[in-house]
């Protein structure tokens, strides 16, 4: 489980917050999804989870311990990070990509590679194909698929997942979304997904945290936020005639 307990994150000598006083949990096994739009301060959140920025005031805790008291290594360990933007390294092969951590991490290279193949059949990406291709050989969708891999290439209790798949067609990320899910029944890892896009947020969020301008308006499944939005910015979101028009279609 992971616990948010008034975190601020604050820049120009506290005259801006990215993240302002925020509360929550992330149960352990779920998928929590961040909804919110350019700026609301997601990522902020993701990277003072792994340690990458450090709070200005309040705690996060993992399984109840202070991250801040903790070896930033084993606290990275025990936690996959799917960047905004894939960031893979263009001049290694996809198996070096996908191992990447457990080569920080000192493992053999034997082991490494056996490790990498694994991954990459877990994502659907056939090794005898694309392990030993560089990154731009790939297609976008097949870029994201080496993201997802090398971030759960220790086998990490917790992965936290920025805009994984923006920027791809529907179909492609519908996909990718479907693989996520059954990804997560067999891996038993708890995830929080980051996204803009209300959709997403529907299809894969077991709960939703709704941001907006550095703060949560209301966290809940998807049924208690649509059924009972609790200020005007949730209400206006869920109103919108697209998502009634797709409710509309779902029940054909
Ligand atoms: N190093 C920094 N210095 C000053 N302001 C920053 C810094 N990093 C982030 N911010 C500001 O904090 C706010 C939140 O940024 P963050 O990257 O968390 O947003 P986001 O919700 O991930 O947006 P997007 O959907 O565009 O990725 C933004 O207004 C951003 O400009
Ligand atoms: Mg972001």
């Amino acid at each position: 489980m992971i616990t948010y307990g008034n975190i601020s994150k604050s820049y120009d000598n506290g005259l801006s917050f990215a993240v302002n006083d925020v509360s929550f949990e992330v149960r352990k096994g779920e998928i929590l999804v961040l909804l919110g739009s350019s700026g609301c301060g997601k990522t902020t959140l993701l990277k003072l989870t792994n340690r990458l920025i450090e709070p200005s005031s309040g705690t996060i805790e993992i399984d109840g311990k202070n991250i801040l008291k903790e070896n930033k290594i084993s606290l990275r360990r025990k936690i996959g990070y799917v960047f905004q933007g894939i960031g893979l390294f263009p001049h290694m092969s996809v198996e070096d990509n996908a191992a990447i951590i457990p080569r920080l991490l000192g493992w053999p290279r034997q082991k490494r590679m056996q490790r990498a193949h694994e991954l990459l059949e877990m994502v659907g990406l056939d090794p005898s194909i694309y392990a030993k291709r560089n990154p731009e050989d790939l297609s976008g969708g097949q870029q994201q698929r080496i993201g997802v891999a090398r971030a759960l290439a220790a086998a990490p209790e917790y992965l936290l997942m920025d805009e994984p798949f923006g920027a791809l067609d529907a179909l492609t990320r519908d996909t990718l979304q479907q693989e996520l899910l059954s990804l997560r029944d067999k891996l038993d890892v708890t995830i929080v997904f980051v996204t803009h896009d209300i959709f997403e947020a529907l299809t894969l969020g077991d709960r939703i945290a709704v941001l907006n301008k550095s703060c949560i308006e209301q966290i809940g499944t998807k049924e208690e936020i649509a059924g009972s939005p609790e200020t005007d910015f949730v209400r206006d979101l869920f109103a919108r005639p697209a998502l009634q028009l797709k409710a509309f279609r779902e029940m054909l």
